[in-house]
């Protein structure tokens, strides 16, 4: 009988990226990228995972993400030490520890890599997310909102992508948030709610606005809500951002009913929202935190930014049917026909990479036949096919693997030939 080793599974809930699939996830991630870049964006990279209580304090206890999601665990030095559930604590934390809002503010900072939740897994929610962020810190100013905001939109818009939505509201700033508070929960207390969502409302109770159920919203139908209670200065950063975004011609839809799932934020907040994904439909969020600093420990310094799902992003682009990127592994795919002609296309290949093009061969001795077929899997435009006579007569057959012609071209002038056929 068989003797076979138990073979291992992915974690639950991780997704993986592998080709041709990889070539999507990256271009999603360096498009979102880029556009932050043009803007000022410095890369900041930082710890996969923090000290736990950074987490407490910087996200906040009363939030799934801290009190139910996180992957905390003792080191070998009994350190409490947690895998970053979000960006935006750790990035204020690395700005207080190193002083870089002693210099020029606003500190402008993008960042992107893999985030930690242990949440339900389901289509579009994982346990191991992907984020491309976007931190801007020190200076509170609606226009770098609406910038925070009109970087994201340009990212999802170099994409290809148009079925989104951006929806935006304000919480407004922290000196009427206990009066709104005492407001809302005097309101919830006259409604009929289950313990559950009392107990929830207790901890938070703007939470309550965050309740799929169709009988809670519709109970929830009256409540006062914080937009309509922002103090004067935050009423007016939130015209000022709204019209900034109409100058840029950024479309949005206010949504005062907005929850997030962090509770740092302040005055402005948003999401973007896609129609094509089903329940996970957010495939970006953020807002400004303007007590994260000090309650960090820094200077009470402002900031804003956002956090968007990559993995969420190139999910979009498949409902979308947009695929912006090519599968292709190389550009050019070497056949070698023999020993004598695989030392040379070994060496050509080499040449041919540095000079910038994508070029893979076929190893392992499989035939023409064999060679041609990883040639066409390969994704590759042209295939270099090299056998004795071509040799002795310094040439390669440079064959159109779409259409099938083939010509023979001078070694010497092969480079030349390759890129006036793949521009
Ligand atoms: P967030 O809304 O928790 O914000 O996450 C940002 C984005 O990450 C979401 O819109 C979603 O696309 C993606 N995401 C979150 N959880 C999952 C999951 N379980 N599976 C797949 N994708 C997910 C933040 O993390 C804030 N730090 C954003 C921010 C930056 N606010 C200010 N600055």
């Amino acid at each position: 009988m068989e003797n076979r080793l138990a073979t291992f599974a992915a974690p639950k809930g991780v997704p993986e990226y592998y080709p041709p699939e990889g070539a999507g996830f990256e271009h999603v991630r360096n498009t979102l990228v880029a556009a932050a870049d043009r803007a000022g964006y410095g890369l900041i990279e930082l710890p996969i995972f923090e000290d736990t209580g950074l987490y407490a304090r910087g996200v906040g206890e009363s939030t799934d993400v801290v009190s139910k999601e996180m992957y905390t665990f003792a080191d070998r030095g009994e350190r409490s030490v947690t895998l970053r559930p979000e960006g935006t604590a750790g990035v204020v934390r690395s700005v207080i520890e190193h002083g870089l809002d002693r210099q020029g503010l606003p500190v402008k900072l993008r960042y992107a890599g893999p985030f930690f939740r242990y949440e339900r897994p389901q289509a579009g929610r994982y346990r191991q997310l992907q984020q491309v962020g976007i931190e801007a810190i020190g200076v509170d100013d609606p226009a770098l909102d609406a910038e925070v905001i009109a970087v994201a939109d340009e990212g999802f818009r170099a994409l290809g992508l148009t079925g989104y939505r951006l929806e935006i509201t304000s919480l407004g700033d922290a000196e009427i948030r206990p009066a709104y508070g005492a407001l809302l929960r005097e309101f919830l207390a006259g409604l009929p709610l289950d313990e559950p969502t009392r107990a929830r409302a207790q901890l938070n109770p703007l939470r309550v606005f965050d309740d799929k159920r169709p009988e809670v919203r519709a109970l929830l139908a009256d409540a006062p809500l914080l937009l309509d209670h922002l103090s004067p200065a935050a009423a007016e950063h939130h015209a000022a951002v709204k019209q900034h975004l109409d100058d840029l011609g950024v479309a949005y839809v206010e949504n005062p009913r907005m929850v997030r799932g962090l509770d740092y934020y302040t005055k402005t907040t948003f999401e973007f929202v896609h129609d094509g994904l089903g329940a996970q439909s957010g495939i970006g969020g953020g807002g400004r935190y303007d007590g994260l600093m000090a309650t960090l420990g820094g200077q009470p310094l402002s900031g804003v930014g956002f956090g968007i799902g990559v993995d969420r992003t190139l999910l979009a682009c498949r409902a979308e049917g947009v695929a912006p990127w090519s599968e292709a592994r190389c550009e050019v795919f070497g056949v070698p026909l023999g020993e004598a002609a695989k030392r040379r296309l070994v060496v050509l290949a080499a040449q041919l990479r540095r000079a910038g093009i994508r070029v893979d061969l076929a190893y392992g001795g499989r035939g023409l036949k064999g060679a041609m077929k990883a040639a066409d899997r390969s994704g590759a435009r042209l295939a270099l096919v090299l056998g004795d006579r071509d040799l002795e007569a310094g040439t390669v057959g440079v064959k159109d693997l779409l259409t099938g012609e083939q010509h023979a071209v001078a070694l010497h002038a092969v480079l030349d030939e390759l890129r006036s056929r793949l521009t």
